[in-house]
């Protein structure tokens, strides 16, 4: 595994590789990726492997950009209208697969659907169209881990399964990328994201909310969305406002409760979108010998609180017959 600067070069041998079935890690806005070509279902079932998933979940299939998308999905006036204003970036939209699509059917865990974005990270977008193929990238993590921030966090998770990383530095936005289903009669908001709600009513309306934590048939529409997607190690305490002496303290904002191991912040001065992007590195910093348990303090829910909340949710919820891994 070895962690390479992003050049010219780089690309295109990372592109080479891609084109032949492999693997490699790149950056997106949101997170780091583990890319294969999405139209190999070789590919994506070493995607699968490296990342010791259990269960086929469906994979999102990247692209640079809207024109590139209609090759794959059934496009709609809906989709037109958000990837006008929120493409490239943060939001993924699950769309009827197009008839003779050539996405794997692995990519898709059978459905007859597509998860599809155009992520706006320079180097994701080199590599995609030095690649020319769409690009399935689940998160570049072991399953069960929280998301990698940065290109130390793939190589610590994945070690020799991520043949290559591209790097990238630390992802800006932090959090993954919103998944809204354009598929049935409402659009439906499966995991909240990178892109607010506020920003895509702004451009469609009104959305309908899945269930947080969804269970059966919503469970098995976005088989991603079960409860303990994103956890640390150590067991994790919401809305805390006094910490104990063996807990590391998640913090938001300013008024800071006293007394933990260790305390780290998303944000001192109380701003959500700093606090998504410190969000899955210091629940890594914070996932450590010596403490005992992550207490984390309230943070807003309106913005990307909404994608963070989520976050932390899952990591609290210790269900273990539900974790996905
Ligand atoms: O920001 C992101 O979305 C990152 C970067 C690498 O793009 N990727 C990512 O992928 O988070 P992953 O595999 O961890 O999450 C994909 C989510 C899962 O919740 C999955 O269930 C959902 O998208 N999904 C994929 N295809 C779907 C489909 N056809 N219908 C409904 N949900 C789907
Ligand atoms: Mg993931």
């Amino acid at each position: 595994m070895s962690v390479v600067e992003a050049t010219v070069e780089s690309i295109a041998a990372a592109a080479r590789t891609l084109r032949e079935g492999g693997l490699v890690a790149f950056p997106t806005e949101t997170v780091y990726g583990l890319g294969g070509d999405a139209t190999n279902e070789r590919a994506v079932a070493a995607i699968f492997e490296a990342k010791n998933r259990p269960q086929f979940n469906p994979l999102i299939s990247h692209v640079p950009d809207a024109a590139t998308a209609r090759a794959f999905v059934r496009w709609n006036d809906t989709a037109e209208k958000l990837a006008s204003t929120l493409w490239p970036g943060p939001l993924t939209l699950v769309l009827p697969r197009s008839e003779g699509s050539p996405i794997a059917l692995l990519a898709t865990a059978g459905l007859d659907t597509v998860a599809i974005r155009a992520p706006s990270h320079p180097i994701a977008q080199a590599l995609m169209r030095a690649t020319g193929r769409p690009i399935a990238a689940p998160s570049a993590n072991r399953s069960g881990e929280v998301s990698p921030t940065r290109p130390e966090h793939v190589a610590q998770s994945l070690g020799a399964r991520a043949p290559m990383i591209l790097d990238g530095g630390p992802c800006l936005v932090g959090v993954e990328s919103t998944v809204l289903d354009l598929s049935g009669d409402m659009p439906i908001l499966l995991r909240p994201g990178g892109a607010t709600r506020e920003a895509i009513e702004a451009a469609i309306g009104p959305i309908a909310l899945s269930d947080a934590i969804p269970t059966g048939d919503a469970a098995r529409k976005s088989p991603g969305q079960l409860h303990s997607h994103y956890a640390p190690s150590r067991p994790v305490r919401l809305e805390a406002t006094s910490v104990s002496r063996d807990e590391g303290l998640l913090a938001f904002g300013d008024t800071v409760p006293t007394g933990a191991m260790l305390t780290m912040n998303l944000s001192p001065s109380g701003n959500l979108g700093e606090a998504a992007a410190n969000l899955f590195a210091m629940m890594r910093a914070l996932d450590r010998p010596g403490i005992g348990r992550i207490a984390v303090m309230p943070v807003p829910h309106t913005g990307l609180g909404l994608a963070i909340n989520d976050r932390l949710r899952r990591a609290a919820a210790d269900d273990d017959s539900n974790r996905q891994r």
